[in-house]
């Protein structure tokens, strides 16, 4: 899985081109298109950076990239994240990591968004896994709510020590499983518009590109 993960990485690494200023992603996946990136910042490429969470710009610091501020950011290149599930239309769920607020303001604001996966991440329809809410604390049981009539239902995404999870601007996670998506457009234009939502992990329309790594090769779907 790892060495998949690697391909797929290394694929969407080798479109970045001189004087790009790339989004880049967080998770496992993410972590190889870092490495590669600064392996290539190594032989001489010349690129800037910003990313989509605290983890990623260490990581990518050590790596030699250099790494921007986004708040000073209005637009970027190319962004390169992975994903925990990918349909036939490119559209994803995000956010096992919690990165999901961050990840979706970087992807929009990039002219490609290309997502990098194993196999274990393609699905024919997505809804085997949670759709992940950053939520205003304040709004806990009003957001619960608003999830259970869309038909979801959600779980305070907790630490393995068992305390509640924040996320790097420190708010808490809901997992809402909905079980198969029917609509994933509809289903996330209402998540949006639920005040006390400040993101989610539905990603319907970010992604342009997709490397998909399996032990029959490395696949290359466009939008
Ligand atoms: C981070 O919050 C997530 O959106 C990740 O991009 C996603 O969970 C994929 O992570 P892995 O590459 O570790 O599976």
């Amino acid at each position: 899985m790892e060495a998949l993960k690697r391909i797929a990485a290394e694929a969407a690494v080798a479109e970045i081109a001189d004087g790009m200023l790339v989004g880049l992603g967080t998770g496992s996946t993410a972590a190889f298109a870092i490495a590669a990136l600064g392996r290539r910042v190594e032989e001489g490429l010349k690129v800037t950076a910003v990313s989509t969470s605290l983890q990623t710009a260490q990581a990518a610091e050590k790596a030699g990239i250099r790494v921007l501020d986004f708040a000073d950011v209005a637009a970027t290149d190319l962004c390169i994240d992975g994903v925990d599930e990918i349909d036939p239309h490119l559209r994803a769920i995000k956010g096992g990591g919690g990165a999901m607020l961050r990840e979706k303001v970087v992807a929009t604001a990039s002219s490609r968004m290309i997502a990098i996966a194993d196999g274990s991440k393609s699905v024919s329809q997505l809804g085997t896994r949670p759709v992940p809410i950053e939520y205003l604390p304040f709004a806990r049981a009003f957001v619960a709510r608003r999830v259970q009539e869309l038909g979801g239902n959600a779980a305070a995404r907790l630490t393995e020590a068992g305390s509640v999870f924040l996320t790097d601007q420190g708010n808490p996670i809901l997992d809402c499983s909905f079980g198969p998506i029917v609509d994933p457009d509809a289903l996330a234009l209402s998540l949006s518009t639920i005040p006390g939502v400040l993101g989610h992990g539905l990603f319907v329309d970010q992604i342009h590109t997709l490397y998909l790594a399996t032990a029959a090769g490395l696949k290359r779907c466009d939008w």
